[in-house]
């Protein structure tokens, strides 16, 4: 067990009955809102004029910055510099998926910043306060409407990165499910592929865990893999969408962490997918989430063969967490040897993610081809420091075969 800190200040409003409680939170929090959002979808769906009503009845002045788009762009994160510096806001409503959230984050904590916004991406101990934000998610998937991250694009660097910093932490979210009902089938998809990866990326760790934390991760999982397929099936469930949406909250808002270092394998494979081809994020998560345990227990079965006693200890660490998952995930015969309930379980995991929430299962169907695998796995291992350090340790052909075994 380690030792760490959980704080975590997001004040929630969760349920179908509580936007009408926008206009006062926001009034609270000052008197002049940016209302950040996407590319046109909640304008579509009227949210973006019933927030409005409800900031204007508060007596909230509003200015808008529309179209931002999915893997935000800074160029957006600079328009809407101008327009804070401009108009003096002083509280950020962030109306959308995982992009405008994020992008609504960098404006927050980038109105204390004098240089470009993009040098606190690089480094976010240039970060010294924020503008207060208040999330209304309408995808459940990143879970940024409650944790410290944001991830952003820069097209003149063709870089994707994420950032973190405890001041980027929503101080009030409204998730209310319905509003989830009209995303697509495929965003969907992607969204219950994008809340698996983050509870895989912490629950599979070398660190000496709390089982209590495992235990919860393990439920989170089993709640995506039941409502995923049945949001897709029923898109306007709303037990459904409600389910999906608390479970990706939950999956990356600090609880399940427990002190334990993590580096966000898949994570960073992925974002190098997306800096190169602008792919949607759960899209590539998907594929190379069962592709990367594929090579992990193939690393332990190696391992376990040496003479090494220390990569003996470490093929064990794998194999028994491949085997939980796999027992209390997947419910895969408990008795059977641990190597074949970790095979079991990443068949289970690919049949999930192709078959059940019918997401593309290779790489070049998402558009990536071949002779970029190479430059992009380059890229993912110099963003980590030269070596993507998890659950099993990933050099540049680690990665490069990875990409390869699922092209
Ligand atoms: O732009 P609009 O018109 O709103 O349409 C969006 C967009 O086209 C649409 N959409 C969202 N809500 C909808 C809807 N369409 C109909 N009805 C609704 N209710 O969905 C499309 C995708 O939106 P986007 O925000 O890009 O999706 P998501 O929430 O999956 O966010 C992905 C971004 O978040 C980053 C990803 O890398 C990616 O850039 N991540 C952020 C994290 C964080 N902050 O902690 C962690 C994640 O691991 C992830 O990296
Ligand atoms: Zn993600």
């Amino acid at each position: 067990m380690n030792d760490f800190v959980f704080h975590n200040p997001c004040k929630v409003y969760f349920g179908e009955g509580h936007l009408g409680k926008m206009g006062p939170e926001a009034a609270r929090l000052g008197g002049r809102a940016l209302v950040v959002y996407g590319g046109g979808s909640v304008k579509r769906s009227g949210l973006f004029d019933s927030i409005a009503a409800s900031l204007a009845k508060a007596g909230v002045t509003v200015y808008e910055l529309g179209d931002v788009e999915p893997n935000p762009k800074v160029t957006s994160v600079r328009e809407g510099l101008a327009i804070v510096r401009r108009r003096n806001v002083d509280v950020i409503v962030a109306v959308g998926g995982g992009s405008v959230i994020d992008a609504a984050k960098a404006i927050a904590v980038g109105a204390f910043y004098s240089g470009d916004p993009w040098d606190l991406v690089l480094d976010s101990s240039k970060i010294i306060a924020s503008l207060p934000l208040i999330a209304v998610p309408t995808l459940a998937a990143t879970g940024s409407e409650m944790d410290n991250c944001a991830v952003i694009s820069n097209p003149d660097t063709g870089e994707k990165l994420g950032f973190a910093s405890k001041l980027m932490v929503p101080t009030v979210a409204f998730l209310q499910p319905s509003l989830t009902t009209t995303v697509p089938a495929f965003q969907t998809a992607a969204g219950s592929a994008d809340i698996f990866s983050h509870l895989c990326e912490v629950y599979f760790s070398r660190d000496r865990d709390l089982t209590m934390l495992d235990r919860e991760a393990e439920g989170l999982m089993r709640t995506v893999v039941e409502f995923g397929p049945r949001a897709l099936r029923r898109p306007r469930d709303l037990n459904a969408r409600a389910n999906l949406m608390w479970a990706a909250t939950w999956a990356i808002n600090g609880y399940l962490d427990g002190g334990k270092t993590q580096a966000w394998s898949c994570h960073a494979m992925e974002h190098e997918l997306s800096a190169f081809y602008d792919v949607t994020h759960g899209a590539g998560l998907a594929v190379l989430t069962p592709a990367w345990m594929e090579f992990c227990l193939k690393c332990a079965e190696q391992w376990d063969k040496s003479d090494d006693v220390s990569l003996e200890h470490e093929a064990l660490v794998v194999l028994d967490k491949l085997y939980a998952f796999g027992v209390n995930v997947w419910g895969i015969d408990p008795s059977l040897p641990k190597a074949k309930v970790a095979s079991k379980a990443i068949k289970a995991t690919r049949r999930w993610l192709f078959k059940e929430l019918r997401l593309p299962s290779a790489l070049r169907d998402l558009g990536i081809e071949k002779s970029s695998l190479a430059d992009m796995a380059h890229a993912a291992v110099m963003h980590k420091g030269g070596l993507i350090n998890g659950f099993v340790p990933l050099s540049e052909r680690d990665v490069k075969k990875i990409y390869k075994s699922c092209w």
